[in-house]
């Protein structure tokens, strides 16, 4: 294939980690050929497709879509499709069966072999050092540190798509960091699917504390990160957690650095302790609660969200009631809710998925419904404070919408004689006026 001005399309379905690896792949073959993004399904001669398998709804998605395409192929025979991530992981074959269009088919664990796989089919030099390119020359940019899991929660398809836990070196992180602040992004969020038990390879020794010689956990790092570079305006954040490994070092870390983000995703997924027993997630309610409780105690401040999920197999109207209970009394700032989707060769899929479909919609409804309530009263605290705000996009002429330290979105609205500077990337301190929704509202003359 010639690859004179090739159009990508990228189309990422799921998590913040597929929405970097996408890019990642992307940037692959952009540092190595002559290809560029579009955002025009139609003109494109690359469509690369990232796909989820954490849900049933998330596959049913990504079929429809990945269906679509086949008319496409039609009219361009050059067109190359791609589809990565964890649902060509979990049905690589049954994909290629029904789609047989599809040109590669890779999931996370093939990852490796991709700029192999990328050289030969477009012909072109891949060079596997790739850094983030930042392609949407966003404000705010994933940096991954881990892939994988070891937990196996019950119901999770995660570990047997992306592996076990592998850790990125802190080299390869400082220095892609270091790219990405250079080139003006403002916001960098560290992400893997269990950050706080992040810890560096052993071929960072050299970066290793020399006192006790042992490697560097998640909180070292983000101090690291903070302290190496000082001198840029940014903040930086993190996802997700697991409340078994989330630790009082990685609070006091937030807590003493004014530029890590006032916001924790902490998933507690069920308010029972038999249902978080059998989901396999080694804490009760009462551990949770407690580490809430110091996180609020260091942090007064730190906006707090998790997931939840309802319809887990055996949950009765008595386990669904903790659920709501202990909702009610930490009042999280928001939180997913979602129906429990059986998963193939999980541990959970063994059990009876005998919830029946009516109820598990009447709990998502009440549950969502409550989170959506709490949510509400906590932003209303926010009316009358003043914040400062990271500008991260432009709605309309004078509309721009921003997030604060705390992750809270905010939408300034500014009048036409306006005197202020305010721009994509920019961090402005304004006084909030109203919540709309999920936003809190500020105006500046
Ligand atoms: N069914 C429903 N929700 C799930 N999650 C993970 N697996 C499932 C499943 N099989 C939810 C969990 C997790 C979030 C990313 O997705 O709440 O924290
Ligand atoms: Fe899945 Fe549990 Fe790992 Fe999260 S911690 S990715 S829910 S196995």
């Amino acid at each position: 294939m010639n690859t004179q001005h090739y159009k990508i399309y990228l189309q990422t379905f799921g998590c913040q980690m597929n929405v970097a690896d996408s890019e990642y792949v992307a940037s692959l073959l952009i540092t190595s050929g002559n290809f560029q993004i579009t955002n025009q399904l139609n003109k494109a001669d690359v469509i690369i497709i990232n796909t989820c398998s954490v849900r049933q709804h998330a596959e049913d998605r990504a079929s429809s879509f990945i269906g679509r395409l086949k008319k496409l192929k039609i009219k361009n025979k050059d067109l190359k499709i791609i589809v990565l991530g964890c649902f060509a992981q979990r049905a690589k074959f049954e994909l290629q069966k029904k789609f047989p269009f599809i040109d590669i088919i890779a999931g996370p664990l093939e990852y490796e072999y991709l700029p192999e796989i990328l050289q030969n089919t477009f012909s072109i030099n891949i060079s596997k050092n790739s850094q983030h390119l930042n392609l949407f020359n966003k404000v705010s940019v994933f940096v991954p540190i881990m892939t994988g899991c070891n937990n196996f929660c019950s119901y999770c398809i995660v570990p047997y798509v992306r592996g076990t836990e592998k850790y990125r070196n802190i080299k390869e992180i400082l220095s892609e960091i270091k790219v990405l602040l250079d080139k003006g992004v403002k916001e960098i969020i560290l992400i893997g699917q269990n950050v706080n038990s992040y810890k560096s390879p052993n071929l960072d020794h050299e970066l290793t504390t020399e006192a006790t010689n042992q490697n560097i956990n998640f909180a070292q790092l983000l101090e690291m990160i903070v302290n190496l570079y000082s001198s840029y305006k940014f903040w930086i954040r993190f996802l997700t957690n697991h409340p078994k490994d989330i630790s009082y070092d990685i609070i006091k870390v937030i807590k003493d650095y004014s530029n890590i983000s006032r916001h924790i995703h902490l998933p507690l997924q069920s308010g029972s302790n038999r249902i978080l027993q059998l989901m396999n997630r080694n804490y009760t309610v009462e551990k949770y609660k407690e580490i809430i409780q110091m996180i609020r105690q260091e942090i007064p401040e730190i906006s707090i969200t998790t997931d939840l999920i309802v319809g887990f197999p055996t949950e009765k109207e008595e386990d669904f009631e903790s659920t709501l209970q202990i909702v009610k009394e930490l009042q999280f700032d928001s939180a997913f809710v979602f129906k429990y989707s059986p998963r193939k060769g999980t541990k959970a899929a063994e059990l009876l998925d005998n919830v029946p479909k009516e109820v598990k919609e009447k709990r998502h409804f009440k549950l969502l419904k409550l989170c959506e309530e709490i949510s509400y009263k906590k932003n209303l605290k926010y009316i009358g404070t003043t914040q400062e705000v990271l500008i991260e996009l432009q709605k309309d002429k004078n509309t721009f919408i921003g997030k604060n330290i705390t992750n809270k979105t905010i939408q300034i609205t500014i009048n036409d004689n306006s005197k202020s500077n305010i721009n994509i990337g920019k961090f402005i301190t304004t006084k909030i006026c109203d919540i709309k929704n999920h936003l809190l509202i500020s105006k500046l003359s």
